[in-house]
């Protein structure tokens, strides 16, 4: 165990693997592609699909606040990316910084724990996008998806009732759509993601344009209907919703000046979509009363139960498709790297880190996700799945706040392009808070959780123990000695 912990990759090494430009990804992404990544990814079945059922199951209009401590958890992680991502620009995101600072064990987890927040992630927002299709395909044409087809088995129904239905056939489909379109390519998938994310910001500013003039106060009282511990409760289930500043971290390979844009991406796609998201909450909340927003599509409801704006409902929805297909491109773009940093250090199967001869894309690591988690899509609710994937993401901001504090002694002059201010007590508060976070989820998701880290171990331990890279030179290192001796 401690020669795991001491199992460490060293920085130089990293990063001469990452100069290799001969075998390494290609370098197209600038600020402004890295910064619509960030958004890309945030915005999307948080806001659009989980704030209903929080307001109207977990914190009433005080969501708003709900919003304004999760924004606060996952400022302070962000802080803690974006110095990491701009001192160890290298492609798998905390996985990577963990490897060079906390020993191979330690970020096998993360990696491990990177799998539920991008992985699963990305089967919760396919399943928002699959009711958001269902509902605008009704509304717009008076075309229904069966019921059947449209809901995995014992699913909840918006009244808490169970829906017996046999898989989410929409859900799957897309996550296999966006598979096909990141072999094809990162370039156009980040100009596809650039002009949609686009659309996106468009639709919130036009919910809120329309919205604001419809507020009212009435609906905000009682403002605590479930108290502090329903505001806490809130935040930790919407937490989802920030998931995704991190992903740019993913992209460190492909992007033209990493140690500059790397932080201005993270940081200000982050500042904005808070931003936005506490003044959706509070006009959606001073709209429609917070009961009556556990539905599958609550912001294009919101509008149309207004009775005279169908068409801005309408709009809403289609603009909330797009979103949330941003999200999904970035969210499994970001497993694939990871996925592709891990094999590419031994970790995982070699085959993995394969890139495709011509699109230069790590194909195998792509389509192996894209099945997996279409699968998950179609078979598993969307509660289940959106806990899982806020106890993994709160898991690595734990551990890489403390690879801020770490790294910071071990590498005390190494050129950091951003520095958390006040560190260590920043990163410190930052780990805390994630922790705090994670005790507001449900018992059933802590102990699921549980059992994915022993299903990680185990794989380590018959697997990537004694292949990983590292293990390989240690055991050649030896032979030597013991050769020369
Ligand atoms: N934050 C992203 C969403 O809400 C994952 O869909």
């Amino acid at each position: 165990m401690a020669i795991l912990l001491r199992r460490i990759k060293s920085l130089d090494h990293i990063l001469a693997e990452a100069d290799n430009k001969d075998r390494g990804l290609r370098r197209t992404l600038g600020p402004v592609a890295l910064t619509a990544m960030g958004i890309g990814t945030i915005i999307g079945t948080g806001i659009f699909v989980l704030t209903g059922i929080a307001a109207a199951t977990k914190a009433g209009p005080a969501l708003t606040l709900s919003f304004v401590v999760a924004g606060t958890v996952s400022a302070l992680a962000a802080l803690c990316y974006a110095e990491l991502a701009s001192s160890v620009p290298i492609s798998g995101s905390a996985y990577t910084y963990a490897y060079a600072t906390l020993g191979e064990l330690i970020a096998w987890i993360i990696g491990w724990d990177l799998v539920l927040e991008y992985g699963v992630g990305a089967a919760t927002v396919s399943i928002g996008w699959s009711g958001y299709l269902a509902n605008f395909l009704e509304s717009a044409f008076g075309i229904n998806i069966p019921v059947r087809f449209q809901h995995a088995p014992y699913d909840l129904g918006s009244a808490g009732q169970v829906i017996h239905g046999f898989a989410n056939l929409p859900a799957a489909c897309i996550i296999l759509l966006i598979t096909l379109l990141l072999i094809k390519g990162t370039r156009e998938s980040s100009i596809v993601n650039t002009v949609i994310v686009i659309i996106k910001l468009s639709v919130v500013l036009f919910f809120l344009a329309i919205g604001v003039g419809h507020v009212n106060q009435v609906n905000w009282h009682p403002y605590f209907p479930f108290g502090w511990s329903g505001v806490f409760a809130g935040a930790a289930f919407i937490f989802f919703a920030y998931i995704g500043f991190d992903s740019i971290s993913t992209a460190a390979e492909e992007a033209k000046n990493p140690q500059r844009d790397l932080p201005i991406g993270i940081l200000f796609s982050l500042a904005l979509c808070t931003v936005l998201y506490i003044a959706v909450v509070a006009v959606l909340t001073g709209i429609t009363k917070y009961t009556h927003l556990s539905v599958p599509s609550p912001v294009s409801y919101a509008i149309i139960s207004l009775g005279h704006l169908n068409w801005a409902g309408a709009i809403i929805s289609v603009g909330a498709i797009c979103g949330l297909t941003t999200v999904l491109l970035t969210l499994m773009y970001g497993q694939s790297r990871i996925l592709y940093a891990m094999s590419r250090d031994g970790l995982l199967p070699r085959g993995f880190a394969a890139l495709h001869p011509v699109w230069r894309t790590p194909f195998v690591s792509t389509l192996t996700i894209g099945i997996v988690f279409a699968v998950i899509a179609a078979f598993t609710p969307i509660g289940i799945v959106t806990e899982l994937t806020n106890i993994g993401t709160l898991a690595a901001f734990i551990l890489t706040a403390i690879a801020v504090v770490i790294l910071r002694r071990t590498y005390p002059a190494m050129r950091r392009g951003f520095r958390v201010p006040f560190s260590p007590a920043v990163p410190v508060l930052s780990a805390l808070a994630s922790f705090f976070l994670i005790t507001q989820l449900r018992p059933f998701t802590w102990i699921s959780f549980v059992i994915w880290l022993i299903i990680g171990l185990v794989l380590y331990a018959a697997y990537g123990r004694s292949h990983s890279a590292v293990a390989l030179q240690e055991r050649a290192a030896g032979a030597g000695s013991t050769r020369g001796s």
